[in-house]
């Protein structure tokens, strides 16, 4: 089964990002970790990073005509896009929303998602293992 793994922006340069919030992996690292994990869980991940807007929409759009799961990791636009929360609604597959960091426990901007109401679900916290533990979150979603 395909899945599309999204993710916003500034992820493509976690090399240079604050490592203490984000761990230590590159994101081709991230990449590769995302692509073992999925196989491992019976799926094939098709992973993209973008730090346009317009570009992670037309993605969701391709995800609702492909009728296919999502897990995505919005980055800073988590916090404020409701273009992407209106595009993530239109996917009618599970979407799963990730953050490498807690985003509770940082700044009181990063409190508020405006994704998380029409995800299935949040997974924060736990490194490049929250895209992991979203992978098993969609297997048994999708049963
Ligand atoms: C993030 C958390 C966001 O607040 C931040 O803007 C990011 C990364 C995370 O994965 O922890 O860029 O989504």
């Amino acid at each position: 089964m395909k899945v599309l793994v999204l993710n916003g922006p500034n992820l493509g340069r976690l090399d240079i990002r604050d490592s203490s919030m984000y761990g230590d992996l590159t994101y081709p690292q991230l990449v590769d970790f995302l692509r073992s994990a999925a196989e491992k869980h019976g799926f094939e991940a098709d992973v993209r990073q973008s730090n346009d807007e317009a570009e992670i929409i037309g993605w969701l759009h391709e995800a609702a005509d492909s009728k296919l799961p999502v897990i995505i990791n919005p980055a800073a636009f988590t916090h404020y896009s409701y273009a992407i929360r209106d595009a993530a609604e239109l996917v009618k597959s599970p979407l799963i929303e990730v953050h490498l960091s807690n985003p509770l426990a940082r700044e009181e901007f990063r409190h508020t998602s405006v994704i998380s109401g029409i995800a299935n679900g949040t997974i924060a916290g736990f490194g490049p293992h929250s895209y992991e533990l979203a992978l098993i979150a969609l297997k048994t979603l999708i049963g």
